[in-house]
């Protein structure tokens, strides 16, 4: 799809059907929102001082992974459903699929605190905005989330010291759609 097409689609939406999306879906997504784009290792989205400080992480019923982009794959990290705990809206709990950004805060050194959690978020903002086109090309339904309970979730995925949640990204089929 022209870019400005997708554009002119992009919206966030708050029903999800609980159709699952195809692997290769999710490969794409993926890639859109923050896979490699050059051969130097450079993404489809900028990022602050060309450090790397965003891990995308993938809630699924099945788990939760967290993507690679180097070998372009999902690594697992904990064979719980806690999509539940992704979001304070009930709709998170059953749509197919919630990105999560989480920020390598440890990497972030020499700046105050505050900033460390601007520059996450504005490296987190960008590849929403990526999964949101995507997202309108592919007649997925999406929505950036910041309202989580961030001490229930940064528990329910194990975060080691200094890294944290920076926002989340519900993706799914619209509602009403099979
Ligand atoms: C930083 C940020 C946080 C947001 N948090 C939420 C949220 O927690 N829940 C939600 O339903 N929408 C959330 N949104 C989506 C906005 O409500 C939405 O983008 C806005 O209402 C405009 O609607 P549109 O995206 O359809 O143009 C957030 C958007 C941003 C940029």
């Amino acid at each position: 799809m022209p870019l400005m097409n997708a554009l002119k689609l992009r919206h966030s939406s708050r029903e999800y059907s609980e159709r699952p999306v195809s692997d290769q879906t999710l490969s794409n997504l993926l890639w859109a929102g923050f896979g490699i784009n050059r051969a130097g290792g450079d993404r489809t989205a900028p990022y602050w001082r060309h450090i790397m400080v965003i891990d995308v992480y993938v809630a699924m019923a099945d788990g939760v992974w967290i993507y690679q982009p180097a070998a372009h794959v999902l690594a697992p990290l904990l064979p719980d459903d806690i999509r539940v705990h992704t979001g304070l809206q009930d709709f998170v709990a059953a749509a197919p699929l919630n990105l999560i950004y989480v920020a390598h805060g440890e990497r972030m050194t020499d700046i105050t605190a505050a900033d460390r959690q601007l520059y996450a978020s504005v490296d987190s903002a960008f590849i929403g905005q990526n999964v949101y086109l995507f997202c309108a090309s592919e007649g997925l339904a999406t929505v950036f989330r910041g309202a989580i309970d961030y001490p229930t979730l940064t528990q329910a995925l194990k975060l080691s010291a200094g890294r944290f949640v920076t926002f989340a990204q519900t993706v799914g089929y619209p509602r009403g759609t099979s």
